[in-house]
């Protein structure tokens, strides 16, 4: 097995705010290589870990890293949109605390073959769970150019989203694009050159953009957020790192809506519950990011923030 490790953003921070000194059962919902797991672990031998991660191949390698801790660590295979479920078939009832560290992992990026890296020429695919069926290659190649574009644009908030979807589908017209590097190298060529930005790749934005697609991450992120809180025993903290802007702004807004007197799931157009039951307390007024002596050791920490908030 290759050797890299990811190393965990806000540390200290999710230590301190989630409160893991006092003991208890924690929930690692994107539990990636547990970097944050073991130092959960390691804050009190009271504590507890479910660890959850959508990805087999990495969730295997972490069974190998938290072996010496296997008493106190139950590790699961599932989205973490299932949550509820997962902790009914432990026979959990609450639990002290909820961790989401959402995004992809280090090994994501490492190993070609998931098809994640612009800088590493692999398959054209980004699945977490590799047991679902939609790729970024069936994305590329077969969206109508309208539906791509609007991904583009939504997702990775790229300004040249129709110009891209134009060239690839007149490049996907010759021939099927295959790779990562094929796909970068159009993308690189779709915008002019004097917009290409001197510190990140042209397709960065695409390629987040199909990621964010084809796992479907944003709404997983919407979905659990609502209905985690309800997990939580009183007094118990939920925190989520994200890593852009459209993430953060979906953890703001169900922390304040959960935080506020109505629970209405968002879809009804009025609210029916009578606004009596606040479910959070928001603890962090504005998130929290990570210190100057983090970033030097770990740059890819720097557009991470984390919010965090509170079972009334
Ligand atoms: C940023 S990494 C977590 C790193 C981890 N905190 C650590 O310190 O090693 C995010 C992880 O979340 C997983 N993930 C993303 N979406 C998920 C979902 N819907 N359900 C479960 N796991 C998910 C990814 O597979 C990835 O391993």
């Amino acid at each position: 097995m290759k050797e890299y490790l990811h190393t965990p953003v806000l540390a200290e921070e999710v230590i301190t705010y989630l409160k893991c000194q006092r003991g208890g059962i924690f929930v690692d919902a994107t539990i990636g290589e547990g970097g944050h797991t073991l130092e959960i672990l390691r804050a009190s031998r009271q504590n507890k870990v479910i660890g959850i991660d959508w990805d087999q191949e990495i969730l295997e390698r972490t069974r190998k890293r938290v072996n010496t801790y296997s008493d106190r660590v139950t590790l699961i295979h599932e989205n973490f949109t299932h949550l509820p479920q997962v902790l009914r078939t432990l026979g959990v009832e609450q639990v002290d605390g909820l961790l989401f560290d959402v995004g992809v992992s280090s090994v994501h990026f490492m190993e070609e073959k998931r098809g994640f890296s612009l800088h590493r020429n692999g398959p054209l695919d980004m699945r977490m769970d590799t047991r679902r069926k939609l790729t970024a290659y069936d994305i590329v190649n077969h969206f109508p150019l309208d539906k791509l574009a609007t991904i583009l644009r939504r997702y990775g908030e790229e300004r040249w989203a129709t110009r891209i979807a134009k060239v690839i589908e007149k490049e996907r017209q010759q021939k099927d694009i295959r790779t990562t590097g094929e796909l970068a190298q159009i993308v690189s060529r779709s915008i002019p050159r004097q917009h290409h930005s001197r510190s990140i790749h042209p397709a960065t934005k695409t390629f987040l953009a199909l990621r964010i697609t084809v796992n479907e991450e944003l709404k997983n992120l919407e979905d659990i957020l609502y209905e985690a809180p309800l997990l939580l025993k009183r007094g118990g903290r939920i925190g989520c790192i994200s890593f852009h802007s459209l993430e953060d702004r979906i953890v703001k807004e169900t922390f304040k809506r959960r935080g506020s007197a109505c629970v209405c799931p968002p879809s009804l157009p009025q609210c029916i519950c009578g606004g009596k039951e606040q479910v959070l307390k928001i603890i962090t007024k504005r998130p929290l990011t990570p210190r100057p002596e983090e970033l030097k050791n770990n740059p890819r920490a720097r557009s991470a923030k984390f919010r965090v908030a509170e079972r009334v």
